[in-house]
């Protein structure tokens, strides 16, 4: 980083000397090549089934094919149902497999080095699709993605969130959420940044009994708020309701064969409650982990009702008691508890096993000496962790926490950030009737903790079970518990479609009776309103929706052939109704034949950057950036600045000595800020400093060609009428050098380190997203391929030979022995002469004297990868367009910004911009001479 900016010093010294000031030339952020003119969201809620589409138009108004990037945001409880480009005409659908077949794609994919995975998680509740097409010049896409997903009550409400980013501002952008209850709606809020401020003026909402709209429709100006410029609106609009319940005994709906029965009785007492409080408290917890547990802990002990018992285990690979039995939930027994609480400090190992078993024994002795029915029994797991000590082989612990709770007590297992084996929790949690929910490590930890604490703090039945006649294909039908603010949904079909053989009951166990409810199924007439809401199907996909999610977690509760039969069922409804699954895959081939495919991201795999792993694994920043630098064989030592504070043993190779200079900055590239919209991708350029060699300047008073002003757009052309831009092209100048869509660097030698007039780096487009080869160098056997985009690249891939080699992407890190998310790959990795270290957003591969640096950015909302070759091996022979550690050039200025560059023996025209380096995650700005490579370097 020092190194970068002393370098950036230089070239502003260089580029005040220069006529034209820098900052007059950054045109690049007036161009718009391409235009998202209209950016809908459509969504859809019938009796709390949603079906949302999301349809973005684009067109490439510039003369030459472009990328155009489709990313938006869905939630984790969706399924993807239907996705679809449009391009002249031609439709490209994504097309649902079963998930190996899709993997065998996927593969091949992988292995041209394409980047294939269309769906990452991002963040709790969210999940992220994007993919990309390149459109002709002139041409129009339009992309189209459908989720579906059943709302689920919780605390007393339904929730619809939606989630807007178009990157930019979009002349037609319009959301739109109508919701239709059978029931009626009893309330329905707006929230969300897009309801919120200034935008609030664009939403609108009506509402009758049972039918609300809400409409978002931002202006232009709207859309180009303070905060978010030219990359338009990004933020959310939660649609929060709840249903008019007159009846408590619930409602069941019948369609075309189908039926949903919706239960959620209200005004019933509560039941009380012993829970037991399973705190783990191993030296992983250090520091806010523990402070948030004991804050939130603190939290309920000050809610639990008075009528409750409850019991508190804090563990590592000891057992901490407060009491070893339940107390009741009296002021001086909680103010002890929090005593308690306040003293509990991180240290040891995990002992899980142990831990759990206590919570169940102290259970068993109170019901042993409180025998009375209508009370709910709960054990409250809270761990970051794998267990590390007492029993420590999972399926043992499983077998012996479930033998021990033999369906007598519902067990929650709360895994606290990503250390935690999820799976195993999960499994425990279900096979306990009970469910795993991961608290994120966050500044709002003690929040997450206690709004679980508060869905299951108020039991209102126990052990329900609901008996249909009449019907068949049922989902789920028996349940532990019902909490005041839930639901319980159980769909199937109707027999035959006849509805006098049709009754369903409930029997449930209150606080002090056991019960009975009896339901009238009411076949819903098809209203002309109702038509509006896709009631046809919806109703049956709910059902396949709901099952599908059910088998799933049985599926994780068996093994063997069951397990297999189960998954089959699940498969094959995900199959009919084409959801994208843990089980299904969707297969979309763009127009070019590549293949990319769309997994359903698996919880407890971290893909994002959680806040806690970023600030532990970061504090260094960038490691390795021009660390020693090294030297140039031959040439006049470059010291190098003294090895910059990179990451321990990862210096690079000392230069030979020589003068103290400017030396060391290494070699790498920059690229050139990219205005925050489609269309205007980076521009690589090199960064070196002078070192000495052929250089020279000449003034001359040729015209100034400027290569920015050739990309300018025709302002404000709002309409897309493609004939009339046809037109209008050609009458622009034409460019003298490809455009924009992907620019390259060159490294360059120089002439003096000192400052004065020297050489500037130079770039050039790339002008394709094909993959591009960047080293070949048969001294090593080293091949480097990187895929484009928009922005940057999205994979970048190391091979050496047939016995290595790493996959690079914006999500994954891929290697022979396994695929890791960027923040799970270890710090250090080590083998077959290869060493990979890793610190937050930089990767550095280095091998048989080869270095390079993978930086992933994040910029404007997109992430891309950028690559650094920081040294190669002194007997390099390599070829590809980083292959050469550096070039000369000899340059004549013909103008202020423009010059004729002779290099390699070629003579070519170039222009002087600006760009931003990525190769430091700060991104400073310097100049270069862009020059069109394709007439020199192939
Ligand atoms: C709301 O209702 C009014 C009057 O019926 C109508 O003019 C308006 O377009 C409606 N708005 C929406 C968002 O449906
Ligand atoms: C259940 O929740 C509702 C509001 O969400 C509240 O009015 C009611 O008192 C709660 N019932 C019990 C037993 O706490
Ligand atoms: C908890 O409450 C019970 C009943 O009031 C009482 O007997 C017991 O001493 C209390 N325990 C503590 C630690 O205060
Ligand atoms: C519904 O259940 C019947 C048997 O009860 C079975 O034959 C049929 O295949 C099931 N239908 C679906 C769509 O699963
Ligand atoms: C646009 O493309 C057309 C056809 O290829 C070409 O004749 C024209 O010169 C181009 N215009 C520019 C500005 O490059
Ligand atoms: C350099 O590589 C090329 C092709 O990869 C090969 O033809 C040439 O012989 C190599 N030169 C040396 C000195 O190894």
């Amino acid at each position: 980083m020092l190194l970068n900016t002393v370098l950036l010093c230089v070239l502003l010294v260089l580029f005040s000397a220069s006529p034209v000031s820098p900052q007059t030339r950054d045109t690049a952020g007036k161009e718009k090549d391409l235009d998202i003119y209209s950016f809908h969201i459509k969504s859809t809620v019938s009796s709390r089934y949603a079906m949302t589409v999301i349809t973005s138009r684009v067109a490439n108004r510039a003369n030459e094919s472009r990328e155009v990037l489709f990313r938006v945001e869905l939630p984790k409880n969706a399924f993807i149902s239907k996705f679809s480009m449009t391009i002249d005409g031609q439709v490209y659908h994504g097309v649902v497999k079963k998930k190996e077949e899709a993997q065998t794609q996927y593969d091949q994919a992988v292995s041209r080095g394409q980047s294939a995975g269309l769906v990452s998680s991002v963040g709790r509740t969210l999940e992220e699709f994007q993919t990309s097409v390149t459109v002709a010049a002139l041409s129009k896409v339009t992309f189209e993605l459908t989720y579906e997903e059943l709302l689920k009550r919780k605390l007393g409400q339904y929730q619809l969130l939606i989630k807007a980013r178009p990157t930019q501002v979009v002349k037609d952008f319009k959301i739109e959420v109508r919701v239709y209850e059978q029931q009626g709606i009893q309330f329905l809020k707006t929230e969300g940044s897009l309801a919120t401020g200034d935008r609030a003026s664009a939403l609108s909402k009506n509402m009758t009994e049972k039918e609300a709209v809400v409409q978002f429709t931002p202006s232009r100006e709207l859309q180009q708020c303070a905060e978010c410029g030219e990359a338009g609106l990004n933020g959310d609009l939660l649609i929060t309701y709840d249903v008019n319940r007159p009846q408590s005994k619930g409602e069941i709906q019948v369609y075309n064969g189908y039926f949903v029965h919706y239960f959620a009785p209200t005004g019933l007492p509560r039941i009380p409650k012993n829970v037991v409080f399973i705190i783990d408290q191993s030296g992983s917890m250090h520091g806010q982990k523990i402070t948030q547990t004991r804050e939130a802990l603190l939290k309920i002990l000050g809610d639990i009702p008075a009528e409750d018992h409850f019991g508190l285990i804090s563990f590592d690979d000891r057992l901490i008691h407060w009491k070893d039995h339940l107390v009741p939930a009296n002021e001086e027994n909680l103010s002890a508890a929090r005593k308690f609480v306040k003293s509990i400090e991180d240290r040891g190992a995990t002992d899980i096993n142990g831990a759990l078993l206590e919570g169940v024994k102290m259970l068993n002795r109170f019901k042993e000496s409180h025998p009375q029915k209508g009370t709910a029994s709960i054990l409250i797991l809270l761990t970051d962790g794998d267990p590390t000590a007492g029993v420590t082989d999972i399926r043992q612990i499983q077998r012996n926490i479930k033998e021990a709770i033999s369906r007598r007590y519902t067990l929650y297992c709360l895994g606290f950030g990503y250390d935690v084996n999820y799976d195993f929790l999960e499994k425990m949690a279900l096979e306990n009737e009970g469910l795993a929910r991961r608290i994120y490590t966050d500044s709002d930890a003690a929040l997450q903790l206690q709004g679980f604490y508060e869905e299951v703090a108020t039991p209102l039945l126990l052990d329900i079970q609901v008996t249909y006649k009449g019907v068949s294909n049922l989902t789920q039908t028996r349940f532990g518990q019902y909490y005041n603010g839930s639901e319980i949904v159980v769909c199937g079909m109707v027999t035959d479609n006849n509805l006098e053989a049709f009754t369903a009951e409930v029997n449930a166990v209150t606080k002090d009776d056991e019960v009975v409810y009896h339901t009238v199924p009411e076949e819903i007439g098809m209203s002309e309103l109702m038509k509006m809401y896709i009631f046809e199907m919806y109703m049956q996909r709910l059902w396949a929706y709901l099952t599908v999610q059910q088998l799933m977690e049985k599926m994780v509760l068996l093994t063997g052939e069951d397990q297999a039969h189960v998954k089959e069922q699940a498969l094959n409804l995900a199959l009919k109704y084409s959801f994208v699954t843990p089980l299904t895959s969707m297969v979309v081939t763009k127009p070019t034949g590549e293949d990319q495919v769309a997994h359903k991201p698996k919880e407890g795999k971290k893909t994002d950057f959680d806040s806690s792993a970023a600030g532990a694994a970061g504090s260094s920043g960038a490691f390795g950036v021009g660390g020693g630098g090294y030297g140039v064989p031959g040439l006049p030592g470059v010291p190098g600045l003294p090895g910059l504070p990179g990451l321990p043993g990862l210096p690079g190779p000392p230069g030979p000595p020589g003068r103290p200079g400017l030396g060391g900055v290494g070699y790498g590239y920059m690229a050139i800020p990219s205005p925050p919209r489609f269309g205007s991708p980076p521009r690589l350029m090199p960064v070196r400093p002078p070192l000495g060699g052929r250089y020279s300047v000449q003034m001359g008073q040729t015209q100034d060609s400027d290569v920015s002003s050739l990309m300018e757009s025709d302002g404000d052309a709002a309409d897309y009428d493609m004939d009339k831009m046809a037109k209008l092209v050609p009458s622009l100048p034409r460019p003298t050098f490809s455009s924009p869509a992907q620019r390259l660097l060159l490294p360059v030698r120089g002439s003096s380190p000192s400052p004065g007039p020297g050489p500037l780096p130079l770039c050039f487009d790339l002008g394709s997203t094909d993959p591009v080869r960047l080293l070949d160098d048969s001294s090593t056997g080293v091949v480097i391929t990187a895929v484009p985009q928009l922005v940057g690249f999205r994979s970048i891939t190391i091979q050496r030979e047939r016995d290595w080699s790493i996959l690079v992407q914006i999500n994954t890190i891929t290697m022979r022995t396994g695929s890791f998310s960027w923040t799970d790959f270890p710090s250090t990795m080590q083998g077959s002469g290869v060493l990979i270290q890793r610190q937050d957003r930089e990767l550095q591969v280095t091998l048989g004297g080869l270095t390079i640096n993978i930086l992933l950015h994040h910029q404007q909302g997109l992430d891309f990868l950028w690559p650094d070759i920081k040294n190669l091996p002194a007997s390099h022979n390599a070829s590809g367009l980083m292959g050469r550690l550096q070039v000369d050039y000899t340059l004549r200025q013909t103008g202020g910004r423009s010059a004729e560059l002779n290099i390699l023996g070629h003579s070519v025209p170039a222009s002087r911009v600006s760009a931003p380096d990525y190769r430091d995650s700060s991104k400073p700005t310097v100049d270069c001479w862009l020059f069109p490579h394709k007439s020199v370097l192939q």
